[in-house]
């Protein structure tokens, strides 16, 4: 069931990839991008993962940023990763990789800091997913959620959609399911419009 619901998010996605960065929504969500950046502190030489990275903006926008960042990008789409490469600004220091959320294809304590802007809402089984970025992040590195709400909401709502449901976290919802994990909730901040950061960090 999950694998089928994961498949067919994939098609959409590689269907949507090749207009994706020249649609509308495209020019929202980098303008998320950039106001996620008041809000990202590194170490140097940071090592980071951009789950469901897409066709790969935020990752150059972080390698602008931070001039010695080595950037991986995770994504389920191989059409969403054919744009990244060939958008891939930065080739030495970024690189991307298919896969499922679910189950990262990396060793365990590899990243300072995991990223996913407009992706986790679509994961069928967020509570493996956190376990997953938990395994794969060094000890207080951070995990920065960007998504939105639906309403002003505590918990998760479920939206059905024929391409399988998309999923809304609540401040609460999502505090939870990082405690569960191993997490600490650092706080949730509105970027633009209902689309808020939440900000974790991973226990010692
Ligand atoms: C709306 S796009 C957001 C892309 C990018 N993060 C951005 O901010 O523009 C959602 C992305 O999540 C990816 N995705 C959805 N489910 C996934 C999963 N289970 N594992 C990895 N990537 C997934 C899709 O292929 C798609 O590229």
């Amino acid at each position: 069931m999950t694998d089928t619901v994961i498949d067919r998010k994939q098609k959409i996605f590689d269907r949507w990839a090749p207009s994706y960065d020249w649609l509308f929504p495209s020019v929202v969500y980098q303008a998320i991008h950039q106001r996620l950046l008041e809000f990202v502190h590194l170490p140097a030489q940071q090592s980071v993962l951009d789950l469901g990275c897409g066709t790969g903006r935020l990752l150059n926008r972080l390698a602008t940023q931070f001039a010695d960042l080595e950037g991986t990008g995770l994504d389920l789409s191989a059409e969403m990763l054919h744009q990244a490469e060939q958008q891939n600004r930065y080739p030495s220091r970024l690189h991307f990789v298919q896969g499922r959320a679910q189950n990262l294809p990396f060793a365990s304590e590899q990243f300072d800091a995991v990223f996913s802007t407009l992706s986790f809402l679509h994961y069928p089984d967020p509570e493996r997913v956190f376990l997953e970025v938990g395994r794969v992040l060094r000890s207080a590195g951070s995990f920065y959620l960007v998504d939105p709400l639906l309403r002003w909401q505590p918990a998760l709502q479920v939206l059905p959609m024929p391409a399988g449901e998309i999923r809304f976290y609540g401040f609460e919802a999502r505090a939870q399911l990082g405690e569960q994990a191993g997490f600490r909730c650092q706080g949730h901040y509105f970027l633009l419009g209902p689309v808020v950061l939440t900000q974790f960090s991973k226990l010692g």
